[in-house]
């Protein structure tokens, strides 16, 4: 069976095309490597022994989704590209709700005009929103993400719950990640932020490496057990994993219609705190950091109840925070400036 994976070179994507490659997919990634290098396509070959016909394109370019469509026999589609960082969705809110929601609306568009249902979404934590206490279970109504990147993932998911209800054939899996970190256990692939991190594990890891000075912690004074904030930190490659889940699980149940949505995370939120402690156990370097006023829009803690993942596609994480800083240390270690060699 031949997947597209919209977004393959990214972080996510590149450690799941190495999934679904050993699960003996054939597997076509289309990215317009804004946020990605063709590197990490190499050494997801080089891991797997396999190769990707990798197509260089936008997702909001209909004419070349056209061509890809045309060309390869697609049967499912996971959709990662996206741009993700939050902050900045505030600052250019309409370049993310043309490149997330516009992009899927033409994804979606080609898919249909080629009748090709299965689909399966990079959606997020994010879209509970402010209102939810966790554990954030599936049932609860999503709610009114704070920043426009949030926003994009609740509209994404509206699009094709509408689209479920018009076409009887569709298929979509709504993927809810919690707090993807790690990398593959070779150390050869795993996250390359361009520019200043965003997240924090990828702060923390460049801090050890000496590319920055220190870590701010934002805010030590949340009615959290140690003050700092709650998040529900999972393996990438266990979140890989959970794609592959996704699509065996949709083959495997070929009367399936409509759409179901699924939290990936592991049920246990791990503060900043811990994870600055795990990731200077793992690494044995100190990572100095400074307490700076709470950030705008960050929530004092939140995690999966990943039960419904379980009990359905079968799938549950099998690393722990341990595995998770190793790995992370592993990639960024050996690659200090991460897929480029400057
Ligand atoms: N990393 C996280 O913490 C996290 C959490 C929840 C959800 N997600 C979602 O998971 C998906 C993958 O995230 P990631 O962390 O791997 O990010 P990433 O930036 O590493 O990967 C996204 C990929 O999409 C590509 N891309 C972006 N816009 C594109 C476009 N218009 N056309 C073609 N390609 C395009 C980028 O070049 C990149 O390779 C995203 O949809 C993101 O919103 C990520």
């Amino acid at each position: 069976m031949k997947v597209l994976v919209t977004g393959g070179a990214g972080y996510i994507g590149s450690h799941t095309a190495l999934c679904l490659l050993n699960k003996g997919y054939e597997v076509v990634v289309y990215d317009n490597l804004c946020n990605s290098s063709l590197e990490s396509i190499k050494r997801v070959e080089k891991l797997t022994s396999r190769s990707i016909d990798f197509v260089e394109g936008d997702v909001c370019d209909k004419a070349a989704l056209e061509q890809v469509f045309t060309q390869h026999d697609i049967s499912g589609v996971i959709h990662f590209a996206a741009l993700k960082a939050v902050g900045e969705s505030s600052e250019i809110p309409l370049d993310y709700y043309q490149n997330n929601v516009f992009g899927s609306l033409c994804l979606l568009d080609v898919m249909t005009k080629h009748q090709v249902n299965q689909f399966i979404f990079s959606s997020s934590a994010t879209v509970y929103g402010e209102e939810n206490k966790p554990p954030y279970v599936e049932t609860l109504k999503i709610g009114n993400p704070s920043n426009p990147y949030g926003a994009t993932k609740v509209m994404i998911e509206r699009v094709v719950n509408d689209l479920a209800i018009a076409n009887a054939d569709f298929k979509g899996v709504m993927l809810r990640y919690f707090n993807p970190v790690g990398a593959h256990e070779s150390g050869e692939i795993g996250e390359d932020p361009k520019g200043i991190p965003n997240n924090l594990l990828p702060y923390v890891a460049q801090v050890a490496v000496g590319k920055r000075e220190q870590l701010t912690v934002f805010g030590d004074d949340y009615s959290t057990p140690d003050g700092t904030c709650l998040r529900d930190y999972l393996h990438v490659m266990d979140l890989a994993e959970g794609h592959v889940a996704a699509l065996d699980w949709l083959n495997n149940n070929p009367g399936f219609t409509g759409v179901e949505a699924f939290n990936l995370g592991t049920g246990t939120g791990t503060s900043v705190f811990e994870i600055v402690s795990a990731f200077e156990k793992a690494s044995g370097v100190s990572i100095p950091y400074t307490i700076a006023p709470r950030r705008a829009g960050d929530l004092p803690e939140f995690w999966a109840d990943a039960s419904k993942a379980n009990q359905v596609l079968g799938w549950r994480t099998k690393r722990d925070i341990s595995d998770m800083m190793i790995d992370t240390w592993r990639w960024q270690s050996a690659n200090p400036n991460g897929f480029s060699k400057a």
